[in-house]
This record gives C-alpha cells, sequence and structure tokens, in this order.
C-alpha cells in the first residue's frame, strides 16, 4: 500500500496569488498542491490536499488522516497562533506534523512570533516560501524511513 501525506492549509491560504504578494510571493495555492504532489511521488508516496477557512473542517481533515496517512504538512495560517483545538487534534492522531509557513514569521508582527503547533511539531520551516512544503516532504519522507 502507497504511503501517503496528508497536505493541510488553513485560513486564507486560498488566496495565494493575490492575497499579499510583497509578503507570500505569487504562486498560488494549486501550485503548492502540484509540487507537494510531485515531491511526494517522486519519493514513493501519496498525498490528499485539504484546504479550509474553518477550524472545525480542518480537525475532521486531521482525524481522518489517522488511519490512512503517514504524516502530515500543515501550514495553519492564523490558526498557528491561536488555535489549542488544531494543536490537540494534531497531538490526538500521533503521526508526525511539519509545520511550515511561507513567510519568515520571526521576522514580523510580535503576535506571528508565538505557534501552538510548533511544540507538538517535529520540524518548522518558515520564510523558505512554497520550497519549505518541498523541503517538509522530503524531511518527513526520510524521517519514516
Ligand atoms: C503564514 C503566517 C501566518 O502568520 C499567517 O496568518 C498566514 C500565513 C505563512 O505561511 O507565512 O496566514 O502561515
Amino acid at each position: 500500500m502507497t504511503r501517503k501525506i496528508l497536505l493541510v492549509n488553513g485560513p486564507n491560504l486560498n488566496l495565494l496569488g493575490v492575497r499579499e504578494p510583497g509578503v507570500y510571493g505569487t504562486d498560488t495555492l494549486d501550485d503548492i498542491v502540484d509540487l507537494v504532489t510531485e515531491t511526494a511521488d517522486g519519493l514513493g508516496f501519496g498525498v490528499r490536499a485539504a484546504q479550509s477557512n474553518h477550524e472545525g473542517v480542518l480537525i475532521d481533515a486531521i482525524h481522518a488522516a489517522r488511519t490512512d496517512c503517514d504524516a502530515i504538512v500543515i501550514n495553519p495560517g492564523a490558526l498557528t497562533h491561536t488555535s489549542i483545538a488544531l494543536r490537540d487534534a494534531l497531538s490526538g492522531v500521533a503521526l508526525p506534523v511539519a509545520e511550515v509557513h511561507l513567510s519568515n514569521v520571526h521576522a514580523r508582527e510580535e503576535f506571528r512570533h508565538h505557534s501552538y503547533i510548533s511544540p507538538i511539531a517535529e520540524f518548522v520551516i518558515a520564510g523558505a516560501g512554497i520550497q519549505g512544503y518541498e523541503f517538509a516532504v522530503r524531511r518527513l519522507a526520510h524521517l519514516l524511513g
């Protein structure tokens, strides 16, 4: 059976390409899904991609991964800085988690410096643009062996 990565993108990431291009670049969410899918495919993994602007929908997608995915790549968007529920969902399914941010959140406003997700993530990549998602897939594949 092919191993699978769940790719999760949180609120407002559907607007990538038009949203604050000076901060987030001009690549779109489709570009991210394509990059992750191609990278994972080359490493023998399948991908299921989920994006939502609703916290509960993201939590349901994470729960669904418990039985058929091997790892999670997540850019939780602003929920990074606010959501204990999202963190509990990730802890609950006990899959290795890669936290990815397009921008360097540490070089931005103070409220973006804290992440509820980072303490339960295997690793965090911030500020590498969409390449960060590719790195995350490669690292997870390496960790999974
Ligand atoms: C983001 C950073 C968050 O602070 C912000 O709310 C986002 C995107 C990033 O990818 O850089 O929506 O997660």
